[in-house]
């Protein structure tokens, strides 16, 4: 099969095509003959050597799929009432830039009615990654108030259609005013130029001084003191990336005494029984808000992912190019023939 292979860590240029034995699926797996990959900021990370592969995963980059069952142990699939031919969109461990690609069967959901491959493979990596973070461990309940930095990312649209469909206020951070106003389209209530306004201020006077119920906050660093200031009373932070920084200097004497909760998670080396979990989560809670149209693909640029252009060996590098510029809003997805 074709896939896209990281020659050494370093710049895009690294992504280069490749060819491989298909993989084969083992106990609990299916085998997934993939039409779209997508790319995420996690991939970047495994690229630049940033980000290990974990014990038993595969060393090709890319953690989603979307496309068609080719085989698999017959017993799992049946107990999921899935089959050969079923198209699924699935969160991997690793592997997901190739033309097959090996997926745990509680990892595989269905690739929602009349979406294309290229829509469902921009879903499994933000919406596990979402629900896991802003549901489970921030706990946001109808009527509150979300905080998400970076709203215009691949996570970011995710987070404000979701928190939007289950009945939340959405306040997000962007780094320009075009992107606010994407974020604004997607459905957020509110959206701040983290580049020209202090985002804490902000937020204290678009909830009246209340603060925000939960931060997703894919920042840290400095942010993390700022966020603390603009938590309503019981309020979550939520870290799932660190861009700014792992060192942090907050008052802890506001977290005594408005009862916050800092914590975090990160999702790809979590066994398949809590990945599963979530899955069970999504397609009953969230499923049914895509079904009614309530969360919307939001696609910014699709490659094909062996195909060379602008200079670099692959659509894959191109890809990862264009998300390290910082241009894109939403997803960026490769493709197969
Ligand atoms: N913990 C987990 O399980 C998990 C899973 C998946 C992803 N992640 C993390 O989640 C983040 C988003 O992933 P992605 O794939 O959606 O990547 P992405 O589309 O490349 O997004 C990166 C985002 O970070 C924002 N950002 C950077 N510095 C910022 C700052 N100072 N203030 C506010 N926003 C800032 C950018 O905003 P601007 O472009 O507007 O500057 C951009 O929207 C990444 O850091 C990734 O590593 C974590």
């Amino acid at each position: 099969m074709k896939c896209i292979e990281i020659r050494a860590y370093g710049a895009p240029e690294v992504l280069v095509p490749a060819e491989r034995p298909m993989p084969v699926a083992g106990a609990g797996e299916v085998l997934i003959r993939v039409g779209a990959s997508g790319v995420n900021r996690p991939d970047v990370l495994q690229r630049t050597g940033n980000y290990p592969v974990p014990p038993g995963a595969s060393d090709l980059p890319g953690l989603e799929v979307a496309g068609v069952i080719e085989s698999g142990d017959a017993e799992a699939m049946a107990a999921a009432g899935l089959r050969i031919g079923d198209r699924v969109c699935a969160l991997v461990a690793g592997g997901g830039y190739a033309e097959y690609c090996v997926a745990p069967v509680p990892q595989c959901l269905p690739v929602p009615q009349g979406w294309s491959d290229v829509e469902a493979a921009s879903l499994p990596e933000t919406f596990f990654t979402v629900w896991s973070n802003v549901f489970d461990r921030g706990r946001l309940q109808a009527g509150e108030t979300l905080l998400v930095q970076g709203g215009s990312s691949g996570i970011g649209v995710t987070a404000i259609q979701m928190a939007k469909a289950a009945g939340a206020t959405v306040i997000v951070t962007a780094g320009s005013d075009e992107k606010c106003a994407e974020c604004l389209r997607l459905g957020a209530d509110h959206a701040i130029n983290y580049k020209t306004a202090d985002f804490a201020e902000a937020a204290q006077k678009l909830t009246g001084g209340k603060g925000v119920d939960v931060v997703l906050d894919m920042v840290a660093g400095d942010y993390v003191k700022r966020e603390i200031e603009c938590l309503a009373e019981d309020g979550r932070i939520v870290i799932i990336a660190v861009q700014g920084g792992t060192k942090a200097d907050f008052n802890a004497g506001l977290v005594l005494r408005r009862r916050l909760t800092i914590t975090g998670s990160t999702l790809r080396q979590r066994p398949i029984a809590f990945k599963g979990a979530i899955a069970q989560a999504l397609k009953t809670k969230v499923w049914p808000w895509i079904e009614q149209g309530r969360i919307k693909p939001v696609i910014h640029s699709v490659f094909p992912a062996v195909e060379a252009g602008d200079g670099l060996p692959s659509g894959a590098a191109r890809a990862h190019a264009l998300m390290q510029s910082g241009r894109h809003v939403g997803k960026i997805v490769l493709t197969w023939n």
